[in-house]
């Protein structure tokens, strides 16, 4: 009578175990292949934008696609680690315009629509990545 009660009880907890564990944006979004995905789709959409192009006229473009790729990682709660400068040292002396910030974003929404990343996805990420905003406009 003792035994199967144990199983019983250990089955409960372990089903508990696995229905709590909470999965991450990373996971829901299908990993570190849909974010490379995204990444170049961001590539492409800002090689073909007049008005953001120059901002990246100096840029090394593989740095960027490496730690924009990280950071979209950890800000969907990935297995990496970002190995980037802040948001206030790379963005600095830009001068960025809200308007110019908000096109960025939009050219990421497309980036995004390309990749068919679902919207309520989107929002999710869309929402860690501005929280930064505020360091990186108008410096
Ligand atoms: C959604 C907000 C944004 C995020 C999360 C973001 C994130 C990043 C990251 C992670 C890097 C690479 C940092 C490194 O190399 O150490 C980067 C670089 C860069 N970002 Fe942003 N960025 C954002 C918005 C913008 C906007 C609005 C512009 C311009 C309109 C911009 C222009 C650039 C440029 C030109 C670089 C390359 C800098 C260089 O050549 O050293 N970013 N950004």
């Amino acid at each position: 009578m003792v035994k199967p009660l144990f199983w019983i009880l250990a089955c409960i907890v372990m089903l508990n175990g696995c229905a709590s564990r909470s999965v991450s944006l990373y996971e829901e979004l299908g990993g570190q292949a849909k974010i490379n995905e995204i990444v170049e789709n961001f590539v492409y959409e800002i090689e073909y934008n007049d008005t953001i192009l120059p901002y990246f006229a100096d840029t090394d473009i593989d740095r960027f696609i490496e730690k924009f790729a990280e950071q979209l990682c950890v800000f969907s709660g990935g297995p990496c680690s970002y190995s980037g400068d802040t948001m206030k040292q790379v963005h600095g002396g830009m001068n960025i315009t809200e308007a110019d910030f908000n096109l960025t974003v939009d050219l990421f929404i497309n980036a995004m629509n390309k990749a068919n990343v679902p919207h309520t996805l989107q929002n999710k990420l869309i929402a860690r990545m501005t929280h930064t905003r505020k360091q990186m406009l108008y410096l």
